[in-house]
């Protein structure tokens, strides 16, 4: 057996990528080893959304071409910043054997055997016109995740938000089929799965086929809901624009479907929604909220932000506070506004300065730690399902969950007993980023 080591950056799409990247490697005779230095076989699974990706990727590349176990080891760089670098990772790390696009991993095992063969530089980044999704054997898909899984059911972006690279690297919009996605759920819940998160770029504009028809998410959601032994259902992340009736819908009649909605909006000035060519303005934003909360009183979001963006002024970011407080998001992502080559936002000569950014940045922050750390308080006393994943780090007698509200949440239980369970925790204790509790039977 050789080693094959796997080491995955950016968002949960790559995490499932590196899944199936792994599911289709180890038939070829490979066992997954905890490090680069005793692996055969390296893949950086790489991200490219925000600053630095390339220059992390080299600096990262270095280090693995210096401790590598010998001169055989075979090093690929896939994920995005292979997308958007292509050749240009062979000019800059010419140690590097494989470079293969998001789209294209389904050619990992030719691309191995050419590369060794050749022993020269192996590239496949193309926009393959049959989907990824259908070129992999079915063996790759829905082998045991644990008690929580990832399901792939999206990929790409038709929108250009003028801050994003997603549409260079992923490509068009693609949904899966219904009955694909459908064994593959079934099959994770067989070997275990009792929650699953459907992912996608923009995972509600999934349009997938069913027997003639197009199947939106809440159809989707409600069909996998009916699988016995999955007790929880989340999807992320979802846009503005693809809001649709049956989503609301399966929110409101579906008990499995968690109420929490990663919704992000980017920013709370109408004229910045307008330059990051968002198409929606705030107003229709807090009308969706509005409409989830009528449906269903508990749900609860969370956002991505981006501050400093070409144009942003005082004004506007205050905007982007004010909408933090109206929402009340009980957690968010922030960042500084990114520059990426060949997106328009790049191209814009009003640029907002670097102090700047960090300022407002620092502010958001501290206003989005405010509302969570409110949140998690707010739930002293109440009794919350968690499902139980493994004990907590260096507290050898807690073991650590997520609540619906994906909050971690964690109990003493030094035996270990409930994990991988879902159990009723009451809650005791809370602070910024975790809870603690004690099972309620
Ligand atoms: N700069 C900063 N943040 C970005 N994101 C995407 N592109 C950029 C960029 N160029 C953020 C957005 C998106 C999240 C995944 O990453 O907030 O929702
Ligand atoms: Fe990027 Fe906008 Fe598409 Fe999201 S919706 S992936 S931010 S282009």
């Amino acid at each position: 057996m050789k080693g094959l080591y796997i080491k995955t950056y950016g968002c949960q799409m790559n995490v499932y990528d590196s899944v199936l990247m792994e599911n289709i490697i180890k038939p070829l005779g490979f066992n997954v080893v905890s490090g680069a230095e005793e692996a055969d076989l390296v893949i950086l699974n790489t991200c490219h959304i925000r600053e630095k990706a390339a220059e992390k990727l080299y600096s990262e590349l270095g280090r693995i071409y210096l401790s590598k176990k010998n001169k055989e080891t075979t090093i690929v760089v896939a994920g995005c910043v292979a997308q958007a670098e292509g050749e240009e990772i062979f000019k800059r790390a010419p140690f590097v054997d494989i470079v293969v696009g998001p789209q294209s991993i389904a050619a990992l095992p030719e691309l191995i055997v050419k590369a060794s063969r050749s022993k020269g530089h192996v590239i496949d980044t193309d926009f393959p016109e049959v989907a990824k999704f259908d070129k992999l054997p079915d063996e790759c898909y829905g082998n045991s995740q644990g008690s929580s899984a990832f399901l792939s059911i999206q990929e790409g972006c038709d929108k250009f938000c003028t801050f994003c690279v997603v549409p260079y690297t992923r490509g068009a919009e693609y949904s899966r089929p219904v009955n694909e996605i459908f064994r593959e759920a079934l099959k994770l819940v067989a070997s275990g799965a009792k929650e699953i998160n459907l992912l996608g770029q923009n995972v509600n504009a999934y349009h997938g086929e069913c027997e003639g028809e197009i199947w939106d998410l809440g159809k989707l959601v409600s069909h996998i809901a009916k699988i016995e032994k999955l007790e929880r259902i989340f999807y992320t992340t979802s846009h503005p624009r693809d809001m649709h009736e049956s989503l609301y819908l399966a929110h409101a009649q579906e008990p499995k479907l968690i109420p929490f909605v990663h919704l992000p909006v980017q920013s709370g000035s109408d004229k910045i929604l307008h330059a990051m060519n968002r198409k929606h303005m705030v107003e229709e934003y807090l009308e969706i909220i509005g409409k989830f909360r009528k449906l269903k009183p508990e749900i609860e979001f969370s956002s991505d932000f981006i501050v400093g963006f070409p144009g942003e002024t005082e004004k506007d970011f205050e905007e982007t506070m004010k909408l933090v407080e109206v929402v009340k998001y009980i957690q968010a992502y922030s960042f500084k506004y990114s520059p990426r080559p060949g997106t328009p936002g790049a191209e814009r000569k009003d640029q907002v300065p670097e102090e700047i950014k960090t300022e407002r940045l620092l502010r958001l922050q501290e206003l989005i730690r405010k509302k969570q750390l409110e949140f998690n308080q707010s739930m002293i006393g109440k009794i919350v399902p968690v499902l139980f994943s493994g004990k907590k780090g260096k507290h050898q007698n807690q073991i650590v969950g997520k609540s619906p509200y994906m909050q971690s949440v964690c109990i003493d239980d030094p035996e270990g007993n409930y994990i991988d369970q879902i159990m009723n925790v009451k809650i005791q204790e809370a602070w910024q980023s975790s809870l603690f509790g004690q099972v309620h039977l």
